[in-house]
Formats: structure tokens, sequence, C-alpha cells
């Protein structure tokens, strides 16, 4: 897939484009079919939500489950980040969301590269959020919401937190995401299971709970320019990928067909990607 120029226009100016059920209802269902083992899975790249305990996110669900591992190559949503970067990508974070039903907690506002620069000291904002919806998303079951333009600040001062929910973030003070919005305003894109979100690695972004009884599960997949990676292993591997390798796509129709892919932590990941590592 190829990006116009108005696209690419529309990426620079706002941080963010949006493209409607990019994958088809069978292509999500081969995804969705596999989400019940992985979430009921007792493994340390599960991460529960602080009050009820159900999963938040699943992190590294491609190195072990082969239709992600499939959504991870897939060129639908690879090739226009490659596009954008002009340069080859590798995958810096890969996870599944789950957003429950009644019991998604909120994300706060936050920029991604805030903290892969922080704590992963990753060098440049040459690193691409994508969003894949695995449900609808509706104005009821907290959706992401974007400051359009917010991206053109670079990075902005952020605190550590650690309290609000189950998983540590460098947020943005109320007075900050205040004036961001009033100069550019909010949105939340909405739509059906299979839409796919481009945004800005320093984009500003955040949802709120999921009160409503529909789940909100989407893969978020970070996507670095390989001459970008990271220099620190500070974080879990599962976390912050300490492989640079180029991302090789397959056909467009691997969520349908049984490509071979590798596994690498089918039986678990192995002692040293659960571990800091003082030299990355
Ligand atoms: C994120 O910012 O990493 C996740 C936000 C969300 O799932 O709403
Ligand atoms: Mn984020």
């Amino acid at each position: 897939m190829q990006l116009t120029h108005k696209q690419i226009g529309q990426f620079d100016q706002h941080g963010y484009l949006f493209f409607p059920s990019l994958f088809t209802h069978r292509e999500v269902g081969v995804l969705n079919a596999e989400l019940g083992r992985i979430f009921s899975s007792r493994r340390p790249e599960n991460v529960r939500e602080k009050r009820s305990g159900v999963v938040r996110t699943s992190f590294g669900v491609h190195m072990y489950n082969a239709a992600f591992a499939r959504l991870a190559r897939h060129p639908r949503m690879v090739e226009p980040v490659k596009e954008i970067f002009q340069e080859d990508v590798y995958m810096h974070q890969f996870k599944v969301n789950a957003k429950a039903a009644f019991d998604g907690e909120v994300w706060q506002w936050h920029q991604d590269f805030g903290t892969w620069h922080a704590d992963d000291q990753m060098p440049e904002p040459r690193a691409m959020n994508v969003a894949i919806f695995l449900d609808e998303v509706n104005e009821f079951n907290g959706p992401l919401m974007f400051i359009p333009g917010s991206h053109e600040f670079g990075v902005i001062e952020a605190g550590h937190d650690t309290a609000t929910t189950s998983y540590p973030l460098w947020t943005l003070d109320h007075d900050t995401v205040s004036r961001l919005v009033a100069k550019g305003g909010l949105v939340a894109p909405k739509g059906p299971a299979g839409s796919m979100i481009l945004f800005h690695s320093c984009l500003v972004h955040a949802s709120g709970s999921n009160l409503s009884p529909w789940h909100r599960r989407t893969v978020y997949l970070s996507l670095c320019a390989v001459s970008n990676h990271i220099r620190r292993f500070k974080r879990p591997g599962y976390i912050a990928q300490r492989e640079f390798e180029p991302i090789q796509c397959l056909p467009d129709d691997c969520l349908l067909k049984d490509y071979p892919v590798s596994l690498p932590w089918k039986d678990g990941a192995p002692e040293s990607v659960l571990q800091p590592q003082l030299a990355a």
C-alpha cells in the first residue's frame, strides 16, 4: 500500500492517518480467535489491570503466536511506515491492549517517544505507532484520543507516573494538555474492527476507561527505523525489543494463509529477555 502525497501532507500536519476497515472481518477474525488463549496464559508478558486483574496489555505476542507473527509482517501495515521513513524498519514494541468491557482502565496523557528516549535511549523520533482495531471502536469503549499537531512540539516535559495504573508511564501535566488542546483540539478516530491508525511517536494521546459492555481490543505495533535502534536495554526485551533485524513482509494474504514464521518464544521468553541488561 502506497501513501498519496495528500496523505503524507496530512500526516505531517496532524501527526496521524486513519484507514477505516483496512483489514477485512475475516482477517480480524483470524486474530481474534487467538485472544482467549493469549489472555488466559500466565506469562510475564501479560500485564494485568490494577483493580480487576484482567489482562491490560499482552506484550510480544508476535514472538510466540503465528497469526500475530504474520500481522507483524503485513505489507498493508509495514509499507506505509517504510515509505514515511524511507528506510527499513524493525519491531520496537508489539502489544495487544485489551481495554476490557467494564474493567479497561485509562491510559494517561503521554507521548511514546518520551518513554523510548528516556528509558531505551532511542535517538530520534523515527519510530511509528500503528494501531489496528480488533473490535469496533466507538465513543463508549475508551477510544484513543489525539491532540492533532502536538507532535510538532517534540519531546514535552513529563513526569513518571507509577501509581495511576499497573503500567508505569511518563505523563504530561494538566496545564500542558490544556494548552495543547486549546491549540490543536481533540480527535478520537472511531470505526469498525480492522481499521488502522498510523501516528507519530511524539503525538500526545490518551484514552479513558471502558465502562461499556464492549471490549476495545487493539494491537499496537511500534516500528522503528533500523538506524535509529535503541541504545539501552533497561526495560525487559518483551517491552523494548533488542533485535533490530529489518521486517521482511509476507504477501498481502498472509492472515488467511499459513505462511511459515519463526516463533522463538513459543515455549516462553528466554531469561535474558525477561531481565534488564546493563549494556546495550
Ligand atoms: C498506548 O498509548 O500505548 C495505549 C493507549 C490505549 O490503548 O488506549
Ligand atoms: Mn502510547
